[in-house]
């Protein structure tokens, strides 16, 4: 039985690296499985915000770019992860079987924490076992994410087999990560080393889903690539970050091989490569953010879309969190 979980943070416009190396998949993986339960992670959000009079916002544009991607409510659940107080709840039984030594080891906290570590907050040092406790509280299977999330998933089959080991009964099964396609790290446009993020300062590294036909030109346009000719195979992209990010984003969106767009422009320069992935975003990517723009004008609709969803989410986690709790051998009611 596949059950499928998975998450994005409500900290800003949704972006092409999250459809491209998340929600794109979800859409196609969620006919295959027996459930799959897509959450807002609102919680994990309160790491990094400053500010949070924008989260509601944020988190109802998130849940309108999950049914503008495709997310079907007849095989899936969108909810918001802090309606399920159980995520919570388990992240903290989980936090006292987890060694400080592994979480010591998480490269997203020493990127985030900066050169000032002791001013980070606990919150953002304990993201991974809350992380963990959202995938294990329904007994996820599969874990559809971007290749960024791959230390946090390990660290989240480490802990079930941590839990499982010490309080036995295999209550947790050890979730698979799904890392699928050519576009796992889409970068920032603007520069091939770091990855495409809704906290970069400038607009015009990433795509937001939401971003008209104009805007998404002009972002391709001003994006950064070289002088050399497109070449014949995609391997031979090597040392050009910029024009491997381009030419995957293409294939990605294009369902083709990457090696089948670079023959398809062997010789040419960017501009006309260029010309063609705008035409291919205004047909895949605005027509979502369209969606988004509709769904986000019927705020009572996308409520009972959260409501639905939390009550399912919450059938599910209140029933193991009884299994967890007489694993443990505290009392379950
Ligand atoms: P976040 O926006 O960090 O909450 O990410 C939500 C999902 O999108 C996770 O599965 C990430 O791995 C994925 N993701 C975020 N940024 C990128 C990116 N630049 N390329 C590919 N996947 C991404
Ligand atoms: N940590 C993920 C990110 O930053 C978001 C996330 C939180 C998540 N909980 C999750 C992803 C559970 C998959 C499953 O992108």
């Amino acid at each position: 039985m596949q059950r499928i979980l998975s998450g994005v943070r409500p900290t800003g416009g949704i972006h092409l690296g999250n459809y491209l190396g998340a929600i794109r998949n979800w859409v196609s993986m969620q006919h295959q499985a027996q459930e799959s339960l897509f959450c807002i992670v609102d919680m994990h959000a309160l790491t990094t915000l400053g500010e949070t009079e924008s989260l509601a916002e944020n988190t109802y544009a998130i849940a309108a770019a999950y049914l503008a991607a495709g997310i079907d409510l007849n095989k899936a659940s969108i909810f918001a992860q802090s309606h399920v107080a159980a995520h919570t709840e388990l992240s903290w039984i989980f936090s006292c079987i987890t060694p400080l030594g592994w979480l010591n080891r998480m490269t997203q906290f020493k990127e985030k924490a900066g050169k000032h570590k002791d001013l980070a907050c606990l919150g953002l040092y304990a993201y991974p076992v809350l992380m963990a406790a959202d995938i294990l509280l329904y007994k996820a299977t599969h874990v559809p994410v971007g290749d960024d999330q791959k230390q946090h998933l390990e660290l989240a089959r480490d802990i079930a087999g941590a839990f499982n080991r010490r309080f036995g009964d295999d209550l947790f099964p050890i979730p698979e990560p799904m890392i699928l396609g050519s576009a796992t790290r889409v970068m920032s446009l603007r520069d091939g080393s770091s990855k495409m993020s809704k906290s970069d300062i400038s607009e015009y590294s990433r795509i937001e889903l939401m971003d008209n036909a104009d805007a998404l030109a002009l972002k391709i346009r001003k994006a950064r690539t070289d002088m050399e000719p497109l070449p014949e195979k995609f391997s031979d992209l090597e040392g050009r970050p910029e024009a491997q990010n381009l030419v995957n984003i293409y294939a990605t969106l294009a369902n083709m091989a990457p090696d089948a767009v670079c023959q398809q422009f062997v010789g040419s320069n960017f501009a006309p490569f260029k010309q063609q992935l705008v035409d291919l975003m205004v047909a895949t990517i605005v027509p979502i953010g369209d969606k988004m723009r509709q769904y986000l004008a019927d705020k009572v609709m996308l409520q009972k879309v959260l409501t639905a969803g939390a009550r399912r989410a919450n059938e599910l986690a209140q029933s193991h969190m009884q299994d967890v709790r007489r694993a443990i051998g505290m009392v379950a009611l």
